[in-house]
């Protein structure tokens, strides 16, 4: 088959999130099925300045959009996959995030960014851009990418289109004004199309238009059509929930593995755990905290947003004070959590300490060098770091939803004489219940031989691509029969009516 797999980040190019783990690895295990899947990314203008063996493959002039476009061809860096960068310097040629300014705030201009980004990969989708090359699938991401399957829906002879929500509650809302500059066709406004309470929702083109939805965990799927997980849009999900699938995220061991991670002080496996102590050494150094084994760290790795639930992890540091414990933040995101973390960093210093930033190094040494990995996110569409604490031995303390409920088995008499448990779970996103659950995972913490198989079971979990990038084929075939059998019952409709 041939794929374009189109996201707006792709690690290690640019990365603001999971979405970009995912386009940086998933397209990789499916070129190792012997698939033709080429990638599509905007040129922003940090990933420019990465990468030189870049040629220009194209000129584009795009409808609604005023200057050409270019279309450069290399590759996703570390793999043999075809990668295509949208270089529309106006929209992508500038300093920092993809999506914010240095305030925070979203640049003023995103709908038209990308809705330019869109264009670009329905010519490329087309193979109106002279590339001598079609796919038969277009696999878009979030909303960013989500106006392809809209723009595509135009054509006769169109790739069939998947999208895969990576978070539902990020949508592209803009206003009537803003819709009527980005010169998209008329009939796009309307509530059977992508209007949403009278707003412009890009999300809602992949919702309603694409041959088929995926979300990144089962249990998501299942969420993301009730009231309580479903941002409004559940009416309509659940409207399509016979074309919609959940596939749990892979993770790719060649980038986040304790045994030849390059950015961690000492590298280790299962069997030489000592190792690891080391890392938690080095890290309470880094840190600046009392340097002891026998005091447990526990970490988050975050986008500060509500979403997370970093607000539940701030109200139990007096507890983790209580016991002794320690806690490293890295994250950066919303400025009041920001601030919240700085003054619980000021009132305990023996205790916390964050780094209030984006560091890529920092966050493999802080896998590497915790005893435990707090996750309480309110919604978890998958959630990568659960998984990659499991194989650093660092044990997950998630809330019992989403991926995270998919991928950590809760620690119970039964699993661990099963040998199945991995971390541990609750249900209600109150201060009550993950306090409970962190003194409950303290109690085990105290008993060296329950932790060691706690350990050493998250380590040998395999959530390696293999399996998912098999699930994705699979259904890319599905979509396309599906589309086949559709193309020759229209004519034989035709047929039965003359
Ligand atoms: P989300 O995509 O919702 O942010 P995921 O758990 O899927 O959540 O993925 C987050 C990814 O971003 C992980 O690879 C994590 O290590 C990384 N990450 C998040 N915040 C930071 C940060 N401040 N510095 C470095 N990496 C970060
Ligand atoms: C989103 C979700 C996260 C998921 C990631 C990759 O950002 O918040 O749960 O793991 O996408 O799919």
């Amino acid at each position: 088959m041939n794929i374009l797999f189109a996201s707006s980040e792709a690690h290690p190019l640019i990365k603001t999130g999971g979405l970009a783990d995912v386009a940086g690895s998933l397209p990789h295990a499916i070129r190792n099925l012997r698939h033709d899947i080429r990638v599509v990314i905007p040129a922003y203008q940090s990933v420019l300045k990465q990468t030189e063996k870049f040629t220009l493959v194209a000129h584009l002039e795009l409808e609604g959009v005023k200057q050409p476009v270019r279309i450069l061809a290399g590759r996703l860096p570390g793999s043999a996959v075809t990668l295509y960068l949208v270089d529309s310097p106006e929209h992508f040629d500038r300093p920092g995030n993809p999506y914010t300014m240095k305030q925070g705030s979203e640049w003023p201009d995103n709908a038209e960014r990308f809705t330019t980004f869109c264009r670009a990969i329905e010519a490329l989708a087309l193979d109106s851009a002279g590339l001598d090359w079609q796919p038969d699938i277009v696999h878009c991401n979030d909303w960013q990418t989500a106006l392809v399957a809209p723009l595509l829906e135009r054509h006769d002879s169109r790739p069939a289109t998947v999208f895969t929500i990576h978070n539902l509650a990020y949508q592209g809302l803009y206003d009537w004004k803003v819709f009527k500059t980005l010169e998209l066709p008329a009939d796009f406004w309307g509530t059977k199309a992508m209007e949403f309470h009278n707003q412009f929702s890009f999300i809602k083109g992949g919702l309603v238009f694409a041959d088929w939805i995926t979300t990144v965990s089962p249990t998501y799927a299942r969420e993301i059509q009730t009231s309580e997980y479903g941002c409004g849009l559940e009416g309509l999900i659940s409207h399509r929930t016979d074309k919609l699938t959940g596939i749990l995220n892979g993770v790719d061991y060649s980038v986040w593995d304790p045994a030849r991670d390059p950015h961690i002080p000492v590298q280790y496996n299962a069997r030489s755990l000592p190792h690891k102590l080391q890392n938690k050494q080095t890290l309470q150094e880094h840190f600046a905290l009392p340097v002891d084994d026998t005091t447990p760290v526990f970490a988050v790795i975050s986008r500060l947003v509500e979403q997370k639930g970093i607000d539940l992890v701030l109200d139990i540091v007096p507890e983790l004070v209580k016991q002794q414990a320690q806690l490293v933040i890295l994250g950066s995101g919303d400025a009041a959590l920001e601030a919240a973390i700085s003054d619980a960093v000021t009132a305990y210093p023996k205790h916390v300490a964050a780094h209030i930033g984006y560091d890529e190094a920092l966050s493999h040494h802080i896998e590497a060098g915790a005893d435990i990995f707090l996750m309480p996110s309110r919604f978890e569409p998958c959630g990568l770091n659960q998984i990659y604490s499991q194989r650093y031995g660092t044990v997950p303390i998630v809330r019992h939803t989403g991926g995270l409920a998919d991928t950590v088995t809760d620690t119970t008499d039964e699993t661990l004489e099963a040998n199945t448990a991995t971390g541990f779970s609750f249900n209600k996103a109150t201060y009550t219940a993950l306090n409970a659950t962190v003194t409950r995972a303290l109690g085990y913490y105290r008993q060296p031989a329950i932790w060691q198989q706690l350990v050493c079971t998250g380590m040998k979990q395999d959530f390696s691509w293999k399996r998912s990038a098999q699930r994705y084929l699979e259904l890319y075939q599905t979509v396309l029969e599906q589309r086949a059998v559709k193309a020759t019952a229209r004519p034989l409709i035709l047929q039965s009516l003359l």
